[in-house]
């Protein structure tokens, strides 16, 4: 394993490729009073057997379960793992660790920062998409009647774990869809780390480990200046307000999307209103374009769903006074937050982006 490296966000510690010895003095020699590990079927059976001997076997430790996917990421969930706390008789000294993807290190932070008015937890992401976006930052939550994370808090958990070991057992489709979120890092950095991660090499592990701690040191940096994401912060919800939509819609249907999916579609219809109101270059918005066609595999909506696409959108928390507020890019480093977008700009995004995939087939 390669060394560990460490960043600090807010009161986190981020520590990549961590020693054993530092998990183990964050875990079991912790002084919490009881240590809860948080999992979902599939990391209970692929991560779990890997981080216990990590932390060489220790005894005592009590595993609460929820179920998996983002279909689960409801009050219903929430208030199950919570239950599963109060019914061990966990304090208000315990120690919860999230183990997994973005749904349980989200779902897990909110119970621990409501439980006993909040107690102490740590992420340890198991996939891709929670390793570079949703485990480090401190924003928690679960969705709302089909409202993606409309309810949470921001709360910081004490250390987040990044091992890109995990990655092994992580299917095809969860890796490829959190390049997205990659993207929009690069994206937002600057023309050299868009080159940079346009060219890489995603299967070459080594590479792999230097470009997940580009895309967290890049949204640390945001996060420190902001962390209650009043301005600086918000160029990180790029292509998420079409992204969000999109999941949302299909998320009770057979072509349910991933998050990271989501963001793709998301960017390539903020990267359309980009070039058509800030003057982003349409050779590179080809360029991006053709990089998404080439991993992705992404839904056509009839020209008749746009209508209720651009309701989801109207339903996203970071807009204001009824109007969509969106993210845009003017170059690769340049965004511009809170660009408000009308109906007609949306409709036009969505008929650039489903013309493109239907280009794609
Ligand atoms: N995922 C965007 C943020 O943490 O602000």
């Amino acid at each position: 394993m390669a060394s560990q490296r460490m960043l600090t966000s807010g009161n986190s510690r981020l520590v990549f490729q961590p020693e054993q010895n530092l998990l183990r003095e964050a875990v079991v020699e912790s002084g919490a009073s009881r240590v809860f590990v948080l999992v979902d079927k599939n990391t209970e059976k692929h991560c779990l057997p890997y981080f216990l001997e990590q932390l060489g076997k220790p005894k005592g430790l009590t595993v609460v379960k929820m179920n998996a996917g983002e279909i689960n990421k409801t009050e219903k969930n929430w208030l199950s793992v919570l239950a599963q706390l109060h019914d061990a008789m966990a304090d208000r000294h315990a120690l919860l660790v999230n183990l997994g993807g973005g749904v349980v290190t989200d779902l897990g932070g909110f119970a621990a920062a409501v439980y006993k008015r909040g107690i102490r937890y740590i992420n340890v992401p198991t996939s891709l998409l929670a390793m570079v976006d949703a485990s480090t930052g401190a924003k928690t939550g679960i969705d709302f009647r089909y409202t993606k994370n409309e309810l949470g808090v921001f709360y910081e958990p004490e250390y987040v774990f990044i091992d890109s070991s995990y990655l092994k057992t992580l299917p095809e489709r969860h890796f490829t869809a959190a390049l997205a979120e990659m993207l929009k890092h690069s994206l937002l950095n600057s023309e050299d780390a868009l080159k940079a991660f346009l060219g890489a090499d995603f299967k070459d592990e080594k590479l792999m480990e230097k470009l997940i701690f580009k895309s967290v040191q890049f949204k640390s940096l945001i996060v420190q200046q902001d962390f209650r994401e009043s301005g600086l912060r918000k160029q990180l919800n790029f292509g998420h307000t079409f992204g969000h939509a999109f999941e949302s819609y299909y998320l009770n249907t057979e072509k349910i999307l991933f998050h990271g999916e989501a963001v793709a579609v998301g960017l390539i219809c903020a990267l359309y209103l980009s070039q058509s109101c800030v003057h982003f270059q349409k050779d590179l918005l080809g360029r991006i374009t053709d990089w998404i066609k080439d991993r992705f595999s992404l839904p056509i909506p009839d020209e008749s769903e746009f209508e209720a696409i651009f309701s989801l959108m109207m339903r996203d928390k970071k807009n204001s006074g009824g109007s969509v507020l969106a993210v845009l890019l003017s170059s690769p480093g340049h965004p511009w937050h809170d660009k408000k977008i009308n109906k007609k700009q949306v409709f036009e995004a969505l008929d650039y982006y489903s013309k493109v995939v239907k280009g794609w087939l």
